[in-house]
């Protein structure tokens, strides 16, 4: 009896701070907002000491009079929202009222405000909820507030704050994240009083990102523009050279907000689907723009995520027009001199290859260690007798001799070309040169030739002279069913057999080498193992990975003219050329210019 009290208000706003105010970062945040949604045209961001000292923030906008002044810092005081309506369509960034009664409930507060139309400025100060009376002075039209001492009343959350450098980062982060959105403002960021940026308002998004990453980012993005259905699109789009191994880099906005959202980042992953490593992720800002009715923003306590009515038109949306931006681009590799970038890009951060990934990688590792797809003649037979011929728009028919004919010295006669180390091919284009991965390159033409065929009808199969039977439980009798369309394009026909029986008649003739029963069940063991839910998509296009592989012409092979020049006419022809369908590039390009310059004749 007697044991539950009801907290008092500091109290309860103590605690409510937990969840906004995690560290100094999101102080930074809450107040650069409220600037933001108060008309600032400029933001002076001030902080020592990682902002365990400091944290201040100026703002030329609205401002506020000395009786909003002092509202403002009362829980659950807003001058955004109204009514429970409002809350349906919000296009403030604050909307809650509480993150000014938060961060006072924990730190030493000083704010300065003054609006248009008053002559001068009031300020008022409160300690950890302890608010001290508004007493007039000078200021300048907007609001400065100051935040001293975070946490000093709350030991156990300050010692949880790290070195300066560590805090420091998670606010030049989120300093970041605004300065992307905003970028009609001015916006300055100090530290210990030195300048950490000083950008100018109106640059362009492209200029931003130089100021506030790297010239090296910002010259390699791709510009897409989208609008449909009320939804727009705006990004930029890493090319794989700029690839990172964590989605650090990828800035996504939703009407000038920064979010976090998992339909997203599928979307994106999947639009660089064969375009990179698996365990490399592509650098992306992008910036959705739609009506405010159609997602809530309010399902987070610092807003980072927000529930779409539609995330499948927003997924479908983001997927379709990235992925077309993609595929419309030649991704071929600047070569940069000497020659570090590549080997960079390579290494880059240490690999963290994702553990699905990798899961995957090696089931189907060893499924295709036991069940190697065969090349037959009629297939792309690089080491039949009969010169490799490429599966492009000439088809399979090639009867040329292999030759043996040397290639000829670079710049012979009419042939801009030369294999080197019989591995790579170097050939002369317009202003420079360019040098491509024999194997890479092959194995992305016949990918995609393969790819093409299966989208017309399916692979080509050969029935079986007798029909090989085998016992499915419930569990593989529905992995059938789901995955029926995957098998018969793979060319595999199966029928009833009696109950719970299942007999297979015809095999694909690419896979004539393999047991068709153990492929067959090894399969189903793959469609039907949760732990790796592979979708039948994804299942198709490995093994049509796999089947370029080993069909493709290798490294080491020693290449007639004719098959060289095979091979450079189906590169123009074929989509996606510039990497190989792991993601790996098949082409480094040269320019002159960076010749002369590195002979120094410039
Ligand atoms: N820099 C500022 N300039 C002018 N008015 C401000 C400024 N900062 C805060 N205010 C006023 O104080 C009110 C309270 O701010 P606070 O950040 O606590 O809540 P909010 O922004 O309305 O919602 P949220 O808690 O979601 O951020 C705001 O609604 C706004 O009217
Ligand atoms: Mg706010």
């Amino acid at each position: 009896m007697g044991q539950i009290v009801v907290l008092d208000r500091n109290m309860v706003n103590m605690i409510a701070a937990g969840e906004v105010i995690e560290r100094p970062a999101s102080v930074v945040k809450e107040l650069m907002e409220n600037s933001i949604d108060a008309g600032a045209t400029r933001i002076t961001v001030s902080i020592e000491d990682g902002g365990r000292k400091l944290i201040s923030v100026a703002d030329n906008g609205g401002g506020m009079d000395g009786e909003d002044l002092a509202a403002a810092f009362e829980p659950h005081a807003t001058s955004k929202i109204k009514t429970s309506s409002d809350l349906r369509g919000i296009s403030t960034l604050g909307f809650r009222g509480e993150a000014l009664a938060s961060i006072a409930s924990v730190a030493q507060v000083r704010a300065v405000s003054r609006t248009r139309s008053d002559a001068g400025g009031n300020c008022v100060e409160i300690d950890c909820g302890d608010k001290g009376s508004i007493s007039p002075c000078s200021a300048d039209v907007g609001t400065t507030i100051q935040v001293r001492d975070l946490f000093y009343k709350l030991p156990a959350r300050r010692k949880f704050l790290k070195t300066a450098n560590t805090e420091m980062g998670h606010i030049t982060e989120r300093f970041t994240r605004i300065a992307l959105a905003n970028r009609d403002l001015d916006m300055t960021l100090t530290h210990n009083g030195r300048e950490v940026y000083k950008l100018v308002g109106g640059q362009s998004l492209r200029q931003r990102i130089a100021e506030l990453f790297s010239s090296e980012i910002s010259e390699n993005l791709l510009d897409i523009e989208s609008s449909e259905k009320g939804l727009h699109i705006y990004a930029l789009l890493g090319k794989p050279v700029i690839s990172r191994t964590t989605s650090k880099f990828q800035y996504i906005f939703l009407n000038g907000q920064f979010i976090r959202d998992k339909f997203i980042s599928h979307a994106i992953k999947e639009a660089y689907r064969g375009i990179l490593e698996p365990d490399r992720v592509g650098v992306v800002f992008l910036f959705i723009q739609m009506p405010y009715e159609d997602y809530d923003v309010n399902v987070h306590p610092t807003k980072i995520e927000v529930r779409f009515y539609n995330a499948n038109l927003v997924h479908s949306q983001i997927l379709g027009c990235l992925r077309e931006k993609l595929l419309g681009t030649n991704l071929d590799i600047d070569a940069k001199l000497p020659a570090t970038a590549a080997a960079k890009a390579g290494q880059g951060d240490a690999v963290a290859a994702r553990e699905r990934s990798q899961k995957i990688a090696d089931a189907m590792a060893e499924f295709f260690k036991k069940h190697r797809p065969v090349q037959t003649q009629q297939q792309f037979g690089p080491t039949s007798k009969k010169s490799f011929g490429a599966v492009g728009s000439t088809g399979l028919q090639t009867t040329e001799r292999r030759t043996g004919v040397a290639v000829p010295a670079f710049g012979a006669g009419e042939k801009k070309f030369l294999q080197i180390h019989d591995s790579f091919i170097v050939t002369q284009t317009d202003d420079g040169f360019v040098i491509i991965d024999q194997h890479a390159l092959h194995e992305r033409i016949i990918y995609e030739d393969l790819c093409r065929r299966i989208r017309e009808s399916k692979l080509e199969s050969q029935k079986l002279l007798i029909p090989e039977s085998f016992e499915v439980t419930d569990a593989q009798t529905d992995a059938l069913q789901t995955n029926a369309e995957l098998i018969e394009k793979l060319g595999i026909e199966l029928v009833p057999f009696g109950p719970k029986t299942v007999a297979i008649q015809a095999f694909p003739t690419l896979l004539s080498k393999a047991a068709p029963l153990d492929f067959v069940q090894d399969l189903l063991d793959l469609l039907t193992d949760k732990d790796l839910s592979l979708d039948a998509e994804r299942l198709l296009d490995e093994v049509l990975n796999m089947a370029a592989c080993k069909a493709a012409i290798k490294a080491g092979q020693k290449l007639t003219m004719s098959e060289i020049e095979k091979l450079l006419a189906d590169k123009e022809k074929t989509e996606y050329a510039s990497r190989c369908p792991h993601g790996r590039p098949t082409t480094i390009k040269f320019s002159i210019s960076d010749l002369e310059k590195q002979f120094k004749r410039t």
